[in-house]
């Protein structure tokens, strides 16, 4: 690789949504650096994305909040922007261990945007959440809408984003685009990547392809009483490499743009539990059973993006449906049943 091209920073590409996008980028020409401390991740990842795309991934391993590392890091390629996923991301362990919440996804952004300043480095994409509008008022959501997380990580991003905005008023040369992401799921139709939990998967989608696999023996449906078509949660579920998509676009402009600009990434559809598990069992033909169960506390009934600002600034639009999610995702629960372990 040619170590004197422009090439991109991504933070945790070795995680799920930093893995696919990584794909995305070498295939639109991109070089890429990427800093993860394989906190909630595995190497292997990164030499799948090399195996996909026919090209290497250059590595700085360790933690965003180590100055020295991303100085290396900062020195390993002209770095032309940075794509910032490194977070934690467990609503429910964020209500327990607030305190690593802040430090890791605070924190670890400003240590980060502190070396972005020494390198002189403008341009930057951050991994933002459809959990920082908390109870939507209205929907489908509009980045306008008040912001209101319900939980320590949902406030992380929150702080993320103000102080992203107030960064890009004090600096007319700054362009950040905070990408609020609805649900993602599904994998690269390769196979060889996806979404690995650690532990018992806190998402749906990866529960229920553990279940379809026979990991585990069923499904609960938290609540059936929602006040949605079917009784059950709603949300806005998005194909991960769409996802990953976005984020080519969204560099794109803000090669164009300038100033902090927040961007709901969503199909602007929303599917409910049931309706997934049923288009699951039909892309898959494989059965899922499942119970009802009472409602997770912290929970929301409904939420699905107005995903109109995506398209009239980056021209993007998510273009695969429910079933393809369904079927990349499967492809590669089976091909990969215990992950990349
Ligand atoms: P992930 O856990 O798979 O990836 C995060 C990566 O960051 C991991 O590889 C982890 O090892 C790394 N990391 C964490 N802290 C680090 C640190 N201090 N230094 C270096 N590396 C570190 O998560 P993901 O699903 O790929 O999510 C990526 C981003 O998108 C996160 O910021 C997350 O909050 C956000 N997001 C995810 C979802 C979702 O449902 N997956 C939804 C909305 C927003
Ligand atoms: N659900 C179940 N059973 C499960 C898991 C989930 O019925 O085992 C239901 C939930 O109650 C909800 C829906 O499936 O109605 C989706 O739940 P997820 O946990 O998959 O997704 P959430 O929308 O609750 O949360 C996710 C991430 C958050 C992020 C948010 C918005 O976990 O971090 O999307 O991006 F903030």
């Amino acid at each position: 690789m040619n170590s004197r091209l422009p090439a991109i920073l991504v933070t945790g590409g070795a995680g799920y949504v930093g893995s696919h996008t990584l794909v995305e980028l070498l295939a639109a020409g991109y070089d890429v650096v990427c800093v993860d401390n394989f906190s909630n991740s595995s190497p292997e990842a990164l030499r799948r994305v090399e195996r996909i795309a026919g090209r290497a991934v250059r590595r700085v391993d360790g933690d965003i909040r180590d100055r020295s590392l991303l100085d290396l890091a900062f020195a390993a390629a002209p770095i032309e922007a940075v794509i910032h996923f490194a977070a934690l991301k467990a609503v429910g362990e964020s209500v327990l261990r607030p305190l690593d919440y802040y430090d890791n996804n605070v924190g670890g952004t400003i240590c980060l945007l502190h070396a972005c300043r020494r390198a002189g480095v403008k341009r930057f994409v951050f991994s933002s959440s459809a959990t920082v509008y908390g109870i939507p008022q209205k929907l489908p959501l509009t980045e306008d809408m008040p912001l209101a997380p319900l939980n320590p990580y949902g406030a992380t991003k929150l702080v993320n984003e103000l102080l992203l905005r107030d960064l890009c008023a004090s600096d007319p040369a700054m362009s950040v685009a905070s990408l609020r992401y609805f649900n993602p799921i599904g994998a690269h139709p390769s196979g060889l990547i996806g979404e690995d939990p650690r532990d018992i998967p806190n998402n749906l989608f990866p529960f229920i392809t553990q279940v379809a696999i026979g990991k585990r023996e069923r499904l609960s449906v938290f609540g059936s009483d929602w006040p949605t078509r079917d009784g059950t949660g709603v949300r806005d579920y998005i194909h991960v490499v769409d996802l990953a998509l976005g984020h080519v676009t969204a560099l794109r402009y803000c090669a164009r743009s300038t100033g902090f600009v927040p961007i709901n990434l969503g199909t602007g559809r929303g599917t409910s539990v049931l309706e997934l598990v049923k288009a699951f069992e039909e892309a898959t033909a494989r059965p899922v059973p499942y119970q009802i169960v009472g409602r997770r506390s912290g929970d929301i009934a409904e939420c699905y993006a107005d995903a109109g600002l995506a398209l009239r600034l980056l021209q993007w639009r998510a273009t695969r449906d429910v079933k393809e999610m369904c079927a990349d995702g499967w492809r590669w629960q089976q091909g990969n049943p215990s992950g990349y372990s």
